[in-house]
């Protein structure tokens, strides 16, 4: 359904609710729009002009950091009017239901709505009845999933290792309530990935996750061997409805990634955490910030990478991307890209 609901009947990003169904050239595409973001000399302060004019309004149900401030950082650097909705001090205590917000917002004249939500299939359920000027980008949705995580590890990844097709993949830790494993795995499947493994206990992982394609890994020695990433997650407490673990101390114990456990693999094998992390539980604080962590890379490319979907969604030509406004005599205020680029 999303893949519908979310491409134009030309295959071009409408909304963004999922990495499901989105083809290997669409993904090729936002990643390379971020590195044109990334790259360019202007990407830190200066803003490019491919939103001015348009409104993005953050809607965060669930806690974020990260997520939330760089969805914010790459509007106001494509030079959007950026609202953020305080939830708890919003109508939403009242008792306004989802769909009477969006209606209220809509008729602030919004452009882009960024969704994060408790329940699996809310932005769905936004696109389903946004107007049709109107984006809806998911910035995480239950357990179902977390697009734009998926694409700034794919970009991080990218940026060490460009060749999917030899990379083995381990992502270990509570893939049961992830929404980031589920869409991580939907986009390494998309690249090409030679292998993806999801490794962790068997009450955290999912019943028949085999058919997206993967290998599960009861032990975490045997799930990191021969892997050339391991994505580690962090353990949603806040998810879990019973016991699902002994303890956390047993669970680092047995799939925690310390210095020693590192100290075995091989030198060139990357660590990656979409963040928050739970230090001492599934990743010890030194190895969270050593020398073949990327976790502070992923945080940082998570601005390029919201500004491509963000761009390539509500901008008039993203060929504009290399060029910061003031940059180049070539540029103009409304966001089109100038002749000859
Ligand atoms: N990775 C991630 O979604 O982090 P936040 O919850 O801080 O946004």
């Amino acid at each position: 359904m999303s893949d519908t609901l979310q491409l134009t009947a030309d295959g071009r990003l409408r909304h963004l609710l999922s990495i499901e169904g989105l083809s290997k050239p669409l993904l090729t595409d936002i990643l390379e729009t971020a590195e044109q973001f990334a790259n360019s000399r202007n990407s830190r302060g200066r803003k490019f002009p491919l939103l001015h004019g348009k409104t993005v309004v953050n809607l965060f149900f669930e806690a974020s950091t990260r997520t939330r401030m760089t969805f914010e950082l790459a509007a106001k650097r494509l030079s959007a009017d950026v609202l953020n909705l305080q939830i708890a001090a919003s109508s939403t205590s009242k008792g306004e239901t989802l769909l009477d917000t969006l209606k209220t917002m809509e008729a602030m004249q919004v452009d882009m709505f960024v969704i994060r939500h408790e329940a699996s299939g809310a932005a769905h359920f936004f696109a389903q009845h946004a107007a049709p000027e109107v984006a809806i980008l998911n910035a995480g949705d239950g357990r179902h999933a977390h697009p734009t995580q998926a694409l700034l590890d794919m970009f991080t990844i990218r940026r060490h290792r460009p060749d999917f097709s030899k990379l083995t993949v381990a992502i270990v830790g509570d893939i049961l309530h992830s929404r980031v494993a589920r869409s991580d795995i939907h986009a390494l499947r998309t690249l090409g990935a030679k292998e993806i493994r999801v490794v962790g206990p068997r009450t955290l992982i999912p019943a028949g996750i085999e058919d997206m394609g993967v290998t599960v890994f009861n032990d975490l020695d045997s799930g990191l061997k021969g892997a050339d990433v391991i994505m580690l997650l962090r353990l949603q407490k806040e998810r879990m409805v019973g016991a699902f673990l002994p303890s956390t101390g047993e669970f680092h114990r047995d799939f925690g990634l310390t210095r020693a456990r590192l100290a075995k693999l091989p030198p060139e094998v990357l660590v990656m955490h979409p963040g928050p992390i739970n230090r001492g539980v599934e990743i010890e604080g030194d190895v969270a910030y050593g020398e073949r962590s990327l976790i502070l890379e992923q945080v940082e490319h998570g601005i390029a990478v919201r500004m491509a979907v963000m761009a390539m969604i509500l901008g008039e030509d993203t060929r504009f991307a290399g060029t910061a406004r003031g940059d180049s005599e070539r540029s103009t205020m409304d966001g089109r890209a100038g002749a000859g680029q």
